[in-house]
C-alpha cells in the first residue's frame, strides 16, 4: 500500500493548495463524480510550479519531506514521484531522511571561518544538536552566523554573529526557542553621519520597513508615480539614457535588457527579481530588503510595467527568513494599498507579485535555474540562446535583474536618467554597494559611487582591523578572485576589472589579515565548487571535484609527481572547466584558485603570471541578473 501523509503534512499542503477537489487529486473519499470524470492533460499538470512551495510545506510540518508526504503532494500537483524526489534531493534546505524539527545551519564559509565557526560546530556537536555545516549564509558582516531551521510552529531564524555567550545561551536552553536574532544590519547604516550622501541606502536606518506610510513618507512610490505618469516609452528612456549596468556581475544594460523584453510579441512577459544571492561574501541584498523592502517592490513594479509584464516573481534564498517576511509584508501591503493589483495607482495598468523562496542551491542564482527551480524543477542552467528575453519563465519573454540593479532604477527616475549617468565613470555609471568582511574594523554594506578604489572602500570600512596592510583582498567572491596588497589602488569599475584581469562581481571585499591561512580558504572554495556544481556538465562536475583533490594533495604535502606537476594539472583543469562548461559557476570555479597560486604566490606557484592581465571571465556571464 502506498504510504500517505500524517494529518500535520495533508493540513500544510492544503494550506498552500486549498483543498482537493476529487479523489483524482487527494482527497479522501471518492465522489460518484470521480467514477465518471477525471482531470488530466496539461490542465492537471498546470500547477507544477507549485511543486517547490508544497515541498517547502512538507519541510516546515514534519521537519523533513517524509514518503507519505511526498505522494501526497505528487498526486495534488500530478508529478511523477522520481520527479519531485529528483527536485527534493537537489535543495539543502530539504531532507529526504527523518531528522529532529530543529536543524542548525552553521556557516564554515570564508568569514565565518576566520571568526571561529568551527568552534561553534564543535561546541554544538558536543551537545547533540543536529549541525549543518553550511556555506555563507548572508550574513558575513556579523561572522559567525548560523540559521535555526525549524519545523511545526516555530520560524526559522538566524543568529550572528553566534558569540560566546549568546552560544552557551542557545545550548542553555535547549530547545533552540527564544534565538536572538542580533543586530539586523551592517552598523554603518545606522548612523547618521554616513548616511549622507547615500542614494541606494539612503532609508536604511532611517525608514520603518514595514510601514508603507513611513515609506512614502522618505520618498517611496514617487519612482512608481513618475513611471505611471510618463509611460513605458519614458521610463524605458531614463533608464536607458543612466547607463544603467546589472549588478549581478555579467554588466549587462539595463535598457537593452528591459528594451529587449518590451519588444517581443510574444505574451505573457514575466519580470523576475533574483533576490537568491548566495555568492559566498555577499549580503548586501538581504540588508535592502530587511530594511527597505518596499523599495524592491516598487522597483519591481516598474520593471514589470515597463516591459509589459502584468506579473512579477521575487525568488529569495531560502535562507533569508528576515528578509523574507518584510517583503511579504511589503507585497500585502503594496496590494491593499492598490500600488499592486488591476489597477495599480490608479493608472489603469495591471501588476502582481509573488515571492517564492529558494531552498539552499548557489545554482539558483544563475537565472535559467532559477527560472527551473520556479518551475518546479531542479535548479539546473539551460543552454543559451535562447536568452532569458526571447524563451525565460514558462517559455515566455522574462526580464530579470537583481535586487540592487533595480532599487538603481528609482534613484535614476528621480534624478533622472542623464544627471544618474553624470555618477561613476563613464562605463560604469551610478553607485555601487560592496559588501565588506573579513578582517576589517566596520565589516558591513557601504556604498561608493563606481571608480573608487580598493584601498579607499577598504579604509571607509576602518581599514585592516590590525591596522596593517592585508595580505590579500577577494573581491567579487568565491567565483572573485583575490588581489594582493600591491593592487590595492585599483579602481573598481567595470572597464577597470576587464583591463586588470579581475572582477567586482558581486560587490564582495573580503579582506585577509596576516594571520590568514589563504590554502584553507581556497580549500573552501574548491568545496563550495564541487558542492555547488549542479552536475548537469562533465567539466564542471568532475573539474570541481579534481581541482579540490589536487589542492588537499598539495596541502597534505602528498603530491603527484612534483608540485610543479599539480600546480600545471590545476590550471589544465580551469582552462577546461572555463571553456567546456555551460554555466557561470564551471567558467568561474578556478578563478579564486588560480588568481591566489599567480598572484599570491599561494601552493608554491606565482612564477607562472598565469592571470596577469588575461580577463579572468565572471560567473556572469551565465548568471547576470
Ligand atoms: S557548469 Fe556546473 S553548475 Fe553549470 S550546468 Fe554545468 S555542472 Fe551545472
Ligand atoms: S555568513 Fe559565513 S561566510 Fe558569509
Amino acid at each position: 500500500m502506498q504510504a500517505g501523509p500524517s494529518a500535520a503534512e495533508r493540513a500544510a499542503v492544503d494550506e498552500l493548495l486549498g483543498p482537493p477537489t476529487s479523489a483524482w487529486d487527494g482527497a479522501l473519499e471518492r465522489s460518484e463524480f470521480d467514477h465518471r470524470v477525471a482531470r488530466g492533460g496539461a490542465d492537471a499538470r498546470g500547477d507544477r510550479d507549485l511543486l517547490l512551495p508544497a515541498l517547502h510545506a512538507l519541510q516546515g510540518a514534519a521537519g523533513w519531506i517524509s514518503p507519505g508526504g511526498m505522494n501526497y503532494v505528487c498526486e495534488r500537483l500530478t508529478v511523477p514521484p522520481a520527479e519531485a524526489y529528483g527536485v527534493a534531493t537537489f535543495y539543502a534546505m530539504f531532507s529526504v531522511e527523518e531528522r529532529p524539527p530543529t536543524v542548525v545551519h552553521v556557516c564554515d564559509d570564508l568569514a565565518c571561518r576566520r571568526a571561529g565557526a568551527e568552534t561553534v560546530i564543535d561546541r554544538l556537536r558536543s551537545d547533540d544538536a543536529t549541525v549543518v555545516a553550511s556555506p555563507c549564509l548572508g550574513l558575513c558582516e556579523r561572522a559567525p552566523a548560523l540559521l535555526l531551521q525549524r519545523a511545526g510552529d516555530q520560524v526559522d531564524s538566524a543568529l550572528a554573529p553566534v558569540t560566546d555567550d549568546a552560544l552557551e545561551g542557545l545550548i542553555r536552553d535547549g530547545v533552540w526557542g527564544d534565538a536572538d536574532a542580533g543586530p539586523e544590519s551592517a552598523p554603518q547604516a545606522w548612523e547618521a553621519a554616513s548616511r549622507e550622501g547615500l542614494r541606494l541606502l539612503r532609508r536604511i536606518g532611517a525608514v520603518d520597513p514595514s510601514s508603507i506610510d513611513d515609506y512614502r513618507a522618505h520618498g517611496g512610490y514617487e519612482a512608481l508615480r513618475l513611471a505611471l505618469e510618463h509611460g513605458p516609452e519614458w521610463t524605458l528612456r531614463e533608464v536607458t539614457d543612466s547607463k544603467l549596468m546589472g549588478r549581478g556581475g555579467a554588466a549587462f544594460p539595463t535598457g537593452v535588457k528591459w528594451k529587449a523584453v518590451a519588444e517581443q510579441p510574444v505574451r505573457p512577459h514575466y519580470f523576475v527579481c533574483n533576490a537568491d544571492e548566495s555568492e559566498p561574501g555577499t549580503f548586501k541584498d538581504r540588508v535592502v530588503m530587511e530594511q527597505d523592502p518596499f523599495a524592491v517592490i516598487e522597483a519591481l513594479t516598474i520593471a514589470g510595467i515597463t516591459t509589459g509584464c502584468e506579473r512579477g516573481y521575487v525568488y529569495i534564498r531560502g535562507e533569508y527568513p528576515l528578509a523574507t517576511e518584510r517583503l511579504v509584508h511589503a507585497i500585502e501591503e503594496a496590494r491593499r494599498h492598490g500600488f499592486l493589483g488591476d489597477d495599480v495607482f490608479g493608472h489603469g495598468a495591471a501588476f502582481d507579485v509573488e515571492l517564492r523562496r529558494g531552498a539552499g542551491a548557489y545554482i539558483c542564482g544563475e537565472e535559467t535555474a532559477l527560472f527551473n527551480s520556479l518551475e518546479g524543477k531542479r535548479g539546473e542552467p539551460r543552454n543559451k540562446p535562447p536568452f532569458p528575453v526571447q524563451r525565460g519563465l514558462f517559455g515566455k519573454p522574462t526580464g530579470i535583474n537583481n535586487v540592487e540593479t533595480l532599487i538603481n532604477v528609482l534613484e535614476l527616475l528621480r534624478i533622472g536618467g542623464r544627471a544618474y549617468a553624470g555618477i561613476g565613470t563613464e562605463g560604469s555609471t551610478g553607485p555601487r554597494l560592496f559588501c565588506l568582511s573579513g578582517d576589517v574594523a566596520a565589516p558591513g554594506v557601504y556604498e561608493h559611487p563606481h571608480g573608487v578604489t580598493l584601498r579607499e572602500v577598504i579604509d571607509a570600512s576602518g581599514g585592516v582591523r590590525d591596522g596593517r596592510a592585508p595580505k590579500a583582498v577577494l573581491l567579487g567572491g568565491a567565483a572573485g578572485g583575490f588581489v594582493g596588497p600591491d593592487r590595492l589602488d585599483v579602481r573598481l569599475t567595470f572597464e577597470d576589472a576587464r583591463e586588470g584581469g579581475y572582477t567586482l562581481g558581486s560587490g564582495v571585499v573580503m579582506v585577509f589579515g596576516d594571520s590568514a591561512d589563504l590554502s584553507d580558504t581556497c580549500l573552501r572554495i574548491a568545496r563550495f565548487f564541487r558542492d555547488e556544481s549542479c552536475g548537469q556538465c562533465v567539466p564542471c562536475r568532475v573539474g570541481t571535484v579534481r581541482q579540490e583533490e589536487a589542492l588537499h594533495r598539495l596541502v597534505q604535502g602528498r603530491t603527484l609527481g612534483s608540485r610543479a606537476d599539480e600546480l600545471a594539472l590545476l590550471e589544465d583543469v580551469a582552462r577546461v572547466m572555463r571553456d567546456a562548461s555551460i554555466c557561470g559557476l564551471g567558467q568561474t570555479a578556478a578563478n579564486a584558485v588560480q588568481s591566489a597560486i599567480a598572484s599570491l604566490g599561494v601552493f608554491g606557484g606565482g612564477e607562472a603570471d598565469a592571470l596577469e592581465g588575461e580577463a579572468v571571465p565572471t560567473r556572469t556571464e551565465a548568471q547576470e541578473s
